[in-house]
C-alpha cells in the first residue's frame, strides 16, 4: 500500500455560517502572514468560506498568489433549474473552487441530507473536476453501542457509491466524530487512527489497492494547533477539517505549520 509519505496533508479550513465578505478578505490576508512563518508547500490548504464570500476570497488568493484552494461547504448535484436557494457544481467551478465539502453533519442533522443525497453531490463534484471532502461519523450514542464501524463505513460506502475508483482515489474523505464537533471533546489520536485505516481499508477492499492508498483521510472534531501533531503522527491520518479553531487566522497558520512540520 502506498506509504502515508506519499499523501500529500491537506488542513481544510470551514468557516461555517461566519464572516461577510469584508471580514473573510480580511480573514484570510491575516492568515496568508501568518503562514509566511511556515512551509506551506509541503501542505495543501484549503479554505471554504460562506457562498457569499467565495468571490471575494477568490480575488485574494489570486491577486497574492496565495498557496491556499478555494473550497465550498455545500452543493446541489443538479447542473441548474428550478432549485431556489441551491448553487451548483457548475457556478462553484467557475469560481475557482476546488474541494467542495459534502455531508457534513450538520447538513445530515439540520437539513435532513441523506446518503443518496451525499452521493448525487459528490458526483457532482468530480463531474466539474474538484475534489469532494465527503464528511461521515458516528454519534455518542453509535459509538457507545458499539457501533462506529457500521455508521461510519455505512455513510462511507453509500457515499462513494456513484464514483469510479479513479474518482475515489481524487477524493477526501473527513471522519468526524459527531461528538468531537464544537465540543471541545477531540477522539483520541489511536480511536481516530482506527477508524481512518478502516475507511482505507475499506476502499481498498470495494475499489482496489490503489484507490485506498491514494485517498486522503482528514480527521475533525475540535481539532487545534495543541492537538494536530499527535493525529499527524497516526499512519492514516492525512490531515484535518478544522471549524471553530479556523476562525482565528493565527491558530490556524499554526495548525498548518505544525502539519506541515509533522512529515
Ligand atoms: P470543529 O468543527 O473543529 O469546530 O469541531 C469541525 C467541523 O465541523 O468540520
Amino acid at each position: 500500500m502506498k506509504p502515508k509519505a506519499l499523501r500529500k496533508p491537506l488542513i481544510s479550513g470551514n468557516w461555517k455560517m461566519n464572516f461577510s465578505h469584508l471580514e473573510a478578505i480580511n480573514i484570510v490576508q491575516k492568515f496568508s502572514y501568518g503562514l509566511g512563518v511556515s512551509d506551506p508547500s509541503r501542505v495543501d490548504i484549503t479554505l471554504h468560506p460562506p457562498f457569499t464570500a467565495l468571490r471575494s476570497v477568490q480575488t485574494v488568493i489570486d491577486a497574492d498568489d496565495l498557496p491556499i484552494s478555494l473550497g465550498a461547504q455545500d452543493v446541489h448535484w443538479e447542473k441548474s433549474g428550478a432549485f431556489t436557494g441551491e448553487v451548483s457544481a457548475e457556478m462553484l467551478a467557475k469560481l475557482n473552487v476546488s474541494y467542495v465539502i459534502v455531508g457534513h453533519s450538520e447538513r445530515r442533522q439540520y437539513f435532513g441530507e441523506t446518503d443518496e443525497m451525499v452521493a448525487k453531490k459528490a458526483a457532482a463534484v468530480h463531474a466539474f473536476s474538484m475534489t469532494p471532502i465527503v464528511c461521515v461519523g458516528e454519534t455518542l450514542e453509535e459509538r457507545d453501542g458499539g457501533d462506529t464501524e457500521g455508521k461510519v463505513l455505512g455513510q462511507l460506502r453509500a457515499g462513494l457509491g456513484l464514483l469510479d475508483a479513479d474518482q475515489i482515489a481524487r477524493s477526501v474523505i473527513a471522519y468526524e466524530p459527531i461528538w468531537a464537533i464544537g465540543t471541545g471533546r477531540t477522539a483520541t489520536p489511536e480511536d481516530a487512527q482506527k477508524v481512518c485505516a478502516s475507511i482505507r481499508s475499506a476502499v481498498a477492499a470495494d475499489h482496489g489497492a490503489a484507490a485506498g492508498a491514494s485517498l486522503r483521510v482528514q480527521y475533525g472534531g475540535s481539532v487545534k494547533a495543541a492537538n494536530i501533531e499527535a493525529l499527524m503522527a497516526q499512519p492514516d491520518i492525512d490531515g484535518a477539517l478544522v471549524g471553530g479553531a479556523s476562525l482565528d487566522p493565527a491558530e490556524l497558520a499554526d495548525i498548518v505549520g505544525r502539519a506541515a512540520s509533522a512529515r
